[in-house]
């Protein structure tokens, strides 16, 4: 097993989504305002909804370093059939327990692969009536995609490589490791 993405790379990115992603949502101050940042009501605070399992190690590190008033909530989704768009049939099989409705949505997920994940998980909580959802990811692999999803936020592009490791499994296994590293199959 080589590593891909070292735990050091994976901090760095995940110090470079957070201010990002954080001033994004921090509403903006009146003008000449040197004052503290507004606070949201309850209910309107940023909700993060990880994509279960894969992300929690990544959701772990992210929500730590975005430091500000937000909502923690996961989902789980599972997809039938393999191969294209049309044969996959995403749903959920679990949460989130939260309300999205009117609220702000970051989903977080390990990895963008075909995307059809992640389309759906949009659509869906668009349908829900989420005020805005954007796509955290931290890794993507354009070269895979079947379905069109936009990774608002993304902490690295990589080759079609198999990848365990800081969340992400083979056969359930290898989650725990910290760094991302490349499961040699032969
Ligand atoms: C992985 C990953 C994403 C999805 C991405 O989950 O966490 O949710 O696949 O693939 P896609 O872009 O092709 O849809 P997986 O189903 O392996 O479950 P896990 O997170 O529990 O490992």
């Amino acid at each position: 097993m080589t590593v891909l993405l070292s735990r050091q790379q994976i901090a760095e990115a995940v110090a470079r989504l957070a201010p990002e992603i954080r001033q994004d949502y921090t509403p903006a101050l009146g003008p000449g305002s040197g004052g503290p940042r507004v606070k949201a009501g309850a209910g309107e605070e940023l909700l993060v909804l990880g994509v279960l399992r894969g992300a929690f190690v990544f959701m772990a590190d992210l929500v730590r370093a975005l430091n500000m008033p937000l909502t923690v909530d996961f989902v789980r989704v599972s997809t039938y059939g393999g191969g294209t768009v049309t044969n996959r049939k995403p749903r959920i099989v679990q949460g989130p327990r939260t309300s999205v409705l009117g609220r702000r949505v970051l989903v977080v997920e390990d990895i963008v692969d075909t995307g059809i994940t992640s389309a759906f998980l949009v659509d869906y909580l668009k349908r829900k009536g989420a005020a805005s959802v954007k796509l955290c990811a931290l890794l993507s692999k354009p070269s895979r995609r079947e379905a069109d999803v936009e990774v608002n936020y993304l902490g690295f592009t990589i080759a079609d490589l198999f990848v365990v490791g800081y969340g992400l499994d083979y056969a359930q296994q290898y989650r725990y490791l910290p760094d991302i590293c490349v499961l040699e199959t032969k």
